[in-house]
């Protein structure tokens, strides 16, 4: 190729490492192993609140008092049933598709039916923002139901957010360590600054498009194998193994291969995923609730046989894995619930981004031909 010689500057390929805006939302200290949603440490979240607490911390940059908790949680429950039509559309939708790509096109259609989509208030933008944290779970369990060849389920108005989701999957009511596990779940997946998806979100919603817009484009973003999903493998892989002697053959031909650890590993963090240690805790608690501890102590084994062979760390997916199998839940539907969880994070960037907005148009650093002249179709 005849090099453009109008070429100025190197890339930061990805854009890593690269500040592009200022967020008050979340930090993640990738040297420390610490990630604070609006400047509380999520180990003090996780012990201390729930993800109705969490979401409103993350959406109003304050926890909650009692009476704004409780008005919250009621207005999360009032916006919970699905709107007809989009029950409708995840009915018909085929069964063998990836559960992410009917979540993808059915919160598509909830914008076509919710009267405030096109409203640009801020106001209408934050009743969005509850509205789809209210119904993506809802969405989900209703996907995951058709999968099974079975109906979808109303909502349970009495029970929590994380609770009702469970009771919407399984159609039964939770015990008290499948909804804390759940609620852990979706508060550790709720926000990590500007990843892949939420910066999706951010660069749509830049344009002064509708929020459903840029909520469908974060949702293909997660659907990518380099960002959600890297939890499905580790339960393919635990299912594979099924046995805590066959781990470590396992690491050993891993290695032997060079091959990669799913659950192992982080782009930001060098040490400790802080949010690693809540899983594995309540994977550890459910094993021995459910009497089933094999998938708990395969994932000890892993850790501790990986994490010496490689020196990398666990990371969020790994214990996520039994955890949520332990629940009930399969895995292909994993990238789903962390979809129900991260339209915390989405939401609230978008409504940052959309209060000091400006249009979102990085420069590419052009490498093709200098300019020529266009030869006649004859000539070519
Ligand atoms: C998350 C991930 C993409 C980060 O990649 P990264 O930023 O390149 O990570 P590092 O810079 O620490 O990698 C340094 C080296 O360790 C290797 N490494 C990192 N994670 C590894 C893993 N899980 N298994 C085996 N080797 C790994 C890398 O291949 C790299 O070696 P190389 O340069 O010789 O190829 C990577 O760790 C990974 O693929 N993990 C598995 C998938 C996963 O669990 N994703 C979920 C993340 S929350």
């Amino acid at each position: 190729m005849n090099q453009n010689s109008e070429k100025t500057s190197t890339v930061a390929k990805g854009l890593k490492g690269i500040q592009a805006a200022d967020s008050s939302i979340c930090l993640v200290n990738g040297q420390e192993g610490r990630l604070l949603y609006r400047g509380y440490n999520i180990d003090e979240l996780a012990r201390k609140c729930s993800f109705g607490e969490v979401a409103y911390l993350l959406f109003q940059g304050e926890l909650p008092n009692r009476d704004q908790f409780q008005q919250f949680e009621a207005t999360l429950t009032e916006l919970r049933k699905l709107p007809a039509p989009v029950l409708e559309f995840v009915k018909s939708s085929p069964t063998d598709v990836h559960p992410m790509a009917v979540l993808r096109s059915a919160v598509s259609v909830a914008g076509l039916y919710d009267p405030l989509a096109e409203d640009e208030s801020a106001e209408a933008n934050y009743q969005k923002s509850i509205r789809l944290t209210s119904l993506i779970p809802t969405i989900v369990a209703a996907i995951h139901r058709v999968r099974q060849g079975e109906d979808p389920i109303e909502p349970h108005p009495s029970l929590s957010h994380a609770g009702n989701f469970l009771y919407m999957m399984n159609g039964r009511e939770p015990s008290a360590d499948e909804a804390k596990a759940m609620d852990l779940i979706l508060i550790l997946h709720a926000e990590h600054g500007f990843n892949a998806s939420t910066f999706a979100g951010r660069v749509i919603i830049a344009t002064l498009t509708d929020i459903y817009s840029a909520v469908t484009g974060a949702i293909g973003a997660l659907k990518g194998k380099l960002h959600g999903g890297a939890n499905t493998e580790v339960l393919k892989t635990l299912m594979k193994i099924d046995s805590v002697d066959g781990v470590e053959p396992w690491v050993k031909e891993v290695r032997a291969n060079k091959g990669k650890f799913m659950g192992f590993g982080h782009a930001v963090y060098q040490t400790e995923d802080p949010r690693a240690k809540h899983l594995k805790e309540l994977s550890g608690r459910l094993a021995t609730e459910k009497n089933e501890p094999k998938w708990y102590e395969m994932s000890v084994e892993m850790e501790s046989l990986v994490t010496a062979a490689i020196n990398k760390n666990c990371n969020v997916d790994f214990y996520s894995a039994g955890l949520q199998h332990y629940m009930g839940i399969p895995g292909e539907l994993f990238t789903c619930i962390f979809a129900a969880s991260r339209i915390v994070g989405w939401c609230a960037h978008i409504l940052e981004q959309l209060a000091d907005n400006k249009i979102i148009r990085p420069k590419a650093n052009y490498v093709g031909y200098a300019e020529r002249p266009v030869p006649d179709m004859d000539a070519r």
